[in-house]
């Protein structure tokens, strides 16, 4: 091919490159490497011009350097271009030398964190642990329970009806009665969950709170057997200094009864956590257990009393509040 269609067919393969140029750098400069190379397509003519007679020099010379010529200011304006919309982007890449941004972690409720520590301490000694209906009917919460039509939790002032046989569960007991129902003896479970009372608020009572309710049930279960498995819970719960005592009392669906209190130091005063007592016999008829064959112990822990002793909280109300000042603390 004579040297002035290699000069043409050069300069059309460079247009060709410039129409088409690539953003990328690496790429950008091999576009230069291919004509302005020491091997490139430039020096190649150069080469071929160097055979040339001597009276085609003047002409063929002329030709190539302004060849030459327009594809080096060509190529370094195209390359200067691109190096101008490549600089925002490397003012907007990272300074790997600035501090990292910190997350904001969040953190489980106080009760969360108490009722996982109470489901912790009774599954490791064999209890397993079931849910039952926050909306039951009078059934399940009051009547199989043994408690009496007069009773006075089944007083307006101290349940929400939902309608006249359909309450707010006041107590987890009434989930007692669906696992009995559900399942044959022997049992041993723990249920967590939310009970609702129509109670006046003050700093140690609240509309909801929480409880988690205990059922065991076999051949020979004692009295004993139910204040060393309680007396055990609190000493994991709160350490072996804790004191506590059992005090004789009354639930219509236990007998005999008894409520655990703990000796609270700063407000000098013994406060409630739980109530408990053998399983009535009465409530195994309800419910189709044999009571000639079968014992049971049964307690109800309240969470808020027992999230307030182990953290030193004054007022149920503020585990509602969601304050984050509170919740911040645990
Ligand atoms: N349900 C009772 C209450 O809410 C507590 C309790 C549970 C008592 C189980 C005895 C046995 O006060």
């Amino acid at each position: 091919m004579p040297l002035k269609s290699q000069i043409e067919a050069v300069r059309e393969q460079f247009r060709a490159a410039l129409s088409n140029f690539p953003s990328d750098p690496r790429e950008a400069d091999q576009v230069r490497i291919r004509f302005l190379g020491r091997k490139g397509l430039i020096a190649r003519l150069f080469e071929e011009f160097a055979q040339l007679p001597p009276e085609q020099k003047p002409v063929f010379g002329k030709e190539l350097n302004l060849l030459k010529k327009e594809i080096t200011d060509q190529l370094q304006a195209a390359l200067q271009a691109l190096s101008q919309t490549a600089q925002p982007q490397a003012r907007r890449s990272v300074d790997y030398t600035l501090p990292g941004r910190s997350f904001q972690l969040g953190k489980r409720h106080p009760l969360t964190q108490t009722l996982e520590e109470v489901k912790r301490i009774f599954t490791q000694i064999g209890f397993a642990v079931a849910y039952g209906p926050e909306i039951d009917d009078d059934f399940h919460n009051f009547e199989a329970l043994n408690i009496p039509e007069h009773h006075p939790a089944r007083d307006m002032q101290d349940t929400f009806f939902i309608e006249p046989k359909v309450v707010l569960r006041t107590h987890t007991s009434n989930v007692q009665i669906h696992l009995m129902e559900e399942n044959d003896p022997p049992i041993r479970f723990i249920v967590p969950g939310r009970v609702y009372r129509n109670e006046a608020i003050s700093f140690k009572s609240y509309c909801l709170f929480h409880q988690v309710e205990g059922l065991y049930v076999d051949k020979r279960v004692t009295f004993t057997e139910l204040k060393g498995t309680l007396t055990y819970f609190i000493h994991q719960m709160f350490g072996p200094e804790v004191q506590i005592r059992f005090r004789p009392s009354f639930f219509p669906f236990t007998e005999p009864s008894a409520e655990v209190d703990i000796w609270n130091e700063e407000r000098r005063q013994w406060m409630e956590i739980l109530g408990c007592g053998m399983v009535d016999p009465a409530v195994f008829d309800n419910v189709g257990y044999d009571s000639r064959i079968w014992h049971g112990y049964a307690f109800g822990l309240g969470i808020e009393r027992i999230a307030m002793l182990k953290y030193h909280i004054q007022d149920i109300r503020l585990f509602y509040q969601n304050d984050l000042r509170f919740l911040r603390q645990f």
